[in-house]
């Protein structure tokens, strides 16, 4: 089935170095009781710009399509989604607005990491407050019309790059996925675990999987921030925009969507022993870059749930979704 309607899928910008590698854990994962692999996605290029960049390849189509000349989207101050939207609009000659949220705009953060690399993109950055950030669609709208007003074109880009456009990245790369499994894994049960932000990869890979008729596949996504039922219902309202759009798309029924969200820890972008302890890990033991916001509670995740013996299946592929930058904001925890 997913040969054709990937076909049938808009047209993309060659963003993202595909495919990327399925790697076997070398020590963790047989430390943690399951068959580990790794999908590299942090290696899609596009300066580390993880599972961006293949939102990006679809998003950034339709706005040199639509003759955008400026691309406008928001975040948080250390947001990956940021600044893989500054170097794609740099690597295509755009211009590129991000909001970042910040507690107090008057006093920024220090450009480090990620809102460093915004900035040296060219990204010209602009800080918001939490509250201003609650609106952020109206905010964006503002700076479009602003943007217009001056004669550019802009082109938003929701949070996460997570719309029914933008999770296409993730159908495409769960037909990838299935002609890189281990023959013994194609007819499952495996697990493919996930870190969920803001849903847009949940939603791909869920509808990527029935595409690919990957029927031994469950994905499993770890929540990073709110819980597993604001996930599942974000996962299958995208689900269900991109199959409005584009009705060769399988559906997804919002009690197929599994969530964990037991591993947030005390809230998005903040992190526990635990947390840094498996990022740590994965480090030392497999020679792999974590992050604490995302790939670390996803990993923490696997690791929870293996110990309770309640993952859907101990064969784990693990959806490496980069923000390999978001470690340097946590140096002094992560090597006091
Ligand atoms: C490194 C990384 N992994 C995972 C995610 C989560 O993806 P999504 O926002 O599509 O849920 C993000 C962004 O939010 C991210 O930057």
């Amino acid at each position: 089935m997913i040969d054709p309607l990937l076909e049938a899928l808009p047209p993309r910008v060659p963003l993202a170095r595909l495919p990327t590698p399925l790697e076997p854990s070398p020590r963790l994962g047989a430390r943690l009781g399951v068959e580990l692999l790794y999908k590299r996605d942090d290696l899609t290029g596009l300066e580390l710009s993880g599972n961006k960049a293949r939102k990006l390849e679809f998003l950034v189509a339709d706005a040199e399509a639509r003759g955008a000349d400026v691309l406008v989207t928001c975040g948080g101050v250390q947001s990956n989604h940021c600044r893989a939207t500054a170097f794609a609009a740099a690597r295509r000659g755009l211009g590129c607005v991000v909001l970042l949220r910040t507690p107090d705009p008057a006093a920024p953060p220090a450009p480090e990491a990620n809102a460093l690399l915004d900035r040296l993109a060219g990204a010209d950055v602009r800080f918001v407050s939490h509250a201003e950030y609650r609106r952020r669609a109206e905010r964006m709208a503002e700076v479009a019309a602003e943007l217009e007003a001056r004669g550019r074109a802009p082109y938003v880009i929701p949070e996460g790059g997570s719309n029914a456009l933008g999770s296409l990245g993730y159908v495409v790369a769960m037909a990838e996925l299935r002609d890189q499994l281990p023959a013994a894994w194609r007819e499952g049960p495996f697990t493919i675990a996930y870190a969920a932000g803001s849903g847009g990869t949940g939603a791909g890979i869920e509808v990527g999987v029935r595409a690919a008729a990957l029927a031994g596949a469950a994905p499993l996504g770890l929540a990073v921030c709110n819980d597993a039922e604001y996930f599942r219902e974000v996962i299958a309202t995208i689900c269900a925009e991109a199959r409005r759009r584009w009705p060769a798309l399988p559906a997804v029924d919002a009690a197929e969507v599994r969530v964990e969200g037991g591993f947030v820890g005390p809230g998005y972008g903040e992190t526990t022993p635990e947390g840094l302890e498996i990022v740590r890990r994965a480090a030392r033991e497999d020679g792999v870059l974590l992050d604490p916001v995302y790939t670390g509670k996803a990993m923490l995740g696997v690791a929870g749930l293996a110990a309770r013996g309640a993952l859907p299946s101990p064969r784990v592929v693990l959806l490496h979704s980069g923000g390999g930058f978001g470690a340097f904001p946590y140096a002094r925890l992560l090597a006091p």
